[in-house]
């Protein structure tokens, strides 16, 4: 039908109309022409060490490293003796992408601005993490998410807060589950050298707390974008494209036995996959495929851009257009809805699977998002 409620928010006189109270995350809203996304551009990077330290510089960036033909890839290696997690219990909320802003705000790209300007002159600022929960929405049966929104000076900071059904996941993982999440990191050591001119150390400890991150500038439709994502290598050449044309995304699945694990890989696994390195602008993709007891039997890249030609045979498959066009028109939710520039105030939006996304609002409350050290810095 020609009724579509979203529309209302996207009408150019809201103030003769009521504001939407909900967003509807029905895929079929969103079939529409594939809407502007720029050309990602890196602003800036930092790292974070072994302790979780921020440091403004490349030094946690590893290099891709091609393994041989058959590698012997033994996942589970290290897991008991050779591995340091990071405490995923401690919620830094945008804290790091903050301490980033604060020593670099020169380094963010601005048009129609005076340089002395109070303002980032950005819209949003986030992590790419929490885009891609936002892109693939419309396909996720599983999984709901919270995302805080607070305006200051101009720009609308997004960061997420974690649902009890994910808390509750995240406190009762079977050991098997514990191990598994491992193996993600100990297929990057096999795959990475520190040092340009370096081989993998599959030897040494597996550190989750130590991150490369890079912080890039885009624009989908009217929204202008500063987001950051962790990056797991880049190529070794020094002639390959600038960032974040030269980053590789590595990936770990099961390997594919039957038509149907075939299928369901194209149908979950490439949807996540697509949308954490298109936003991004991250071109490929090594995946490290491995049988039940994490041994690694086949490496495979895609190229994110062939993606979705790869899935187009897939029955009733999902579409970039559809994630792509409700990331846009949820920003656009969000810009309606997140009036009153005040870092004190939190507006809470909520989505679980088979509703739509809604929202609460907070004074002081825990889930506020930027801290006094930021709001200080930028007013000084
Ligand atoms: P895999 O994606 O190969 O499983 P990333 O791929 O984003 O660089 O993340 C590296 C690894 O962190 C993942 O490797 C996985 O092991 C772990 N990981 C990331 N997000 C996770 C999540 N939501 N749940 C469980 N493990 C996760
Ligand atoms: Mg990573
Ligand atoms: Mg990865």
């Amino acid at each position: 039908s020609d009724y579509n409620t979203n529309k209302r928010h996207r009408s150019s006189d809201e103030s003769q109309q009521r504001l939407p109270e909900t967003l509807s995350a029905h895929r079929q809203l969103y079939e529409r022409n594939f809407p502007l996304y720029k050309q990602p551009v890196e602003v800036g990077f930092f790292s974070l060490d072994s302790r979780r330290s921020f440091f403004n510089d490349q030094r946690q960036l590893r290099y891709y490293v091609q393994p041989r033909k058959s590698p012997d890839f033994n996942l589970r290696d290290g897991y008991t003796s050779r591995f340091v997690k990071r405490d995923d219990s401690v919620k830094e909320k945008l804290d790091h992408l903050l301490q980033w802003i604060l020593a670099n705000r020169d380094k963010i790209q601005t048009r129609d601005q005076t340089p002395s300007s109070s303002a980032l002159g950005v819209d949003f600022v986030t992590w790419r993490g929490h885009l891609t929960k936002v892109l693939t929405t419309p396909y996720e049966t599983q999984e709901g998410w919270m995302l805080a929104a607070s305006k200051f000076r101009g720009t609308i900071y997004i960061s997420e807060v974690e649902t009890d059904a994910a808390r509750e996941n995240r406190e009762t993982r079977s050991e098997r589950q514990e191990e598994m999440m491992y193996w993600g990191y100990k297929f990057e050591q096999y795959m990475c050298a520190d040092n340009v001119d370096g081989t993998p150390d599959p030897g040494g400890v597996v550190n989750t707390n130590e991150a490369f991150c890079t912080v890039v500038q885009t624009r989908l439709a009217d929204h202008k974008l500063l987001f950051s994502g962790e990056v797991d290598c880049r190529v070794k050449d020094p002639d390959a494209p600038p960032a974040p044309g030269c980053y590789v995304e590595l990936k770990t699945s099961a390997e594919i036995c039957t038509p149907k694990q075939q299928s369901n890989f194209h149908r979950y696994k490439l949807l996540k996959w697509w949308a954490q390195s298109f936003l991004p602008g991250v071109p490929q993709i090594v995946a490290g495929f491995r049988d039940h007891d994490g041994i690694v039997v086949s490496v495979e890249t895609f190229q994110t851009s062939k993606i979705s030609q790869l899935i187009k045979n897939e029955y009733n498959c999902w579409k970039p257009t559809v994630c792509m066009n409700f990331c846009s028109d949820f920003l656009s939710f969000i810009k309606s809805v997140v009036k009153e520039d005040d870092p004190r105030l939190v507006y809470l939006f909520r989505w679980d699977p088979h509703r739509d996304v809604t929202y609460t609002v907070h004074r002081d409350s825990p889930f506020t998002i930027l801290p006094d050290w930021y709001i200080k810095d930028i007013k000084s």
